[in-house]
């Protein structure tokens, strides 16, 4: 196990200064660029994933769509988006929250999220939390009971974690 969070920490690459100053960003698309890597996020994710009984994944716009789907292959579970705002058909609920540099607007198909739904949240990196606080704030106006929030990379200096009040795994941890 130990072997394969180090596989991602070696994949992942940081950039100084993108997308503005001071702000060191981590690059999850290093592991999609390595194939054993790739495997290894999957595993990892899979294998704590695998007791939670959960009935359905959701991944958050945009880099939570690359995520989301390879899992619920594994755990033959739905897949079901997040998206920002104007993107999703039908009848949406919405809300809108702050990012670590900007705003946006989070909106879910809601009429396909089963009541008491047993549902994780999955992303690629959690930073101030924000995304995530909307994301649940979404499943539970749709009925869902969110078990726990994933993500690959967590910033824990941003301490994101305190603000959701739902259990989060994390692969691979920053300061
Ligand atoms: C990034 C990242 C998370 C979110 C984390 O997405 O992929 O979804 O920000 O930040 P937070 O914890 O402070 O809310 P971004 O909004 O940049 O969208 P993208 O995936 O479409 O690039
Ligand atoms: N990397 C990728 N996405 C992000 C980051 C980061 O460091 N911070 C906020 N969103």
């Amino acid at each position: 196990k130990n072997e394969k969070i180090q596989l991602l920490r070696d994949a992942i690459v940081s950039y100084p200064d993108f997308p503005k100053p001071g702000v060191i960003f981590r690059d999850i698309f290093g592991i999609f660029r390595n194939i054993v890597a790739m495997r290894a996020m999957k595993d990892l994710i899979v294998e704590h994933i695998l007791f939670l009984e959960v009935d359905l994944v959701v991944g958050l716009d945009s880099r939570g769509f690359l995520l989301g789907p390879i899992i619920c292959m594994e755990l033959g579970k739905p897949f079901l988006p997040i998206r920002k705002k104007g993107k999703l058909p039908g009848n949406v609920v919405q809300h809108a929250f702050t990012l670590e540099y900007g705003e946006a607007t989070f909106e879910i198909q809601t009429e396909y999220v089963k009541k008491g739904a047993r549902t994780i949240i999955i992303d690629d990196l959690l930073a101030t939390g924000g995304s995530m606080v909307a994301a649940i704030k979404l499943l539970k106006l749709s009925g869902a009971e969110v078990i726990e929030c994933l993500t690959i990379i967590e910033l824990s200096g941003l301490k994101g974690r305190e603000k959701l009040g739902i259990p989060v795994h994390s692969l691979v941890q920053y300061d």
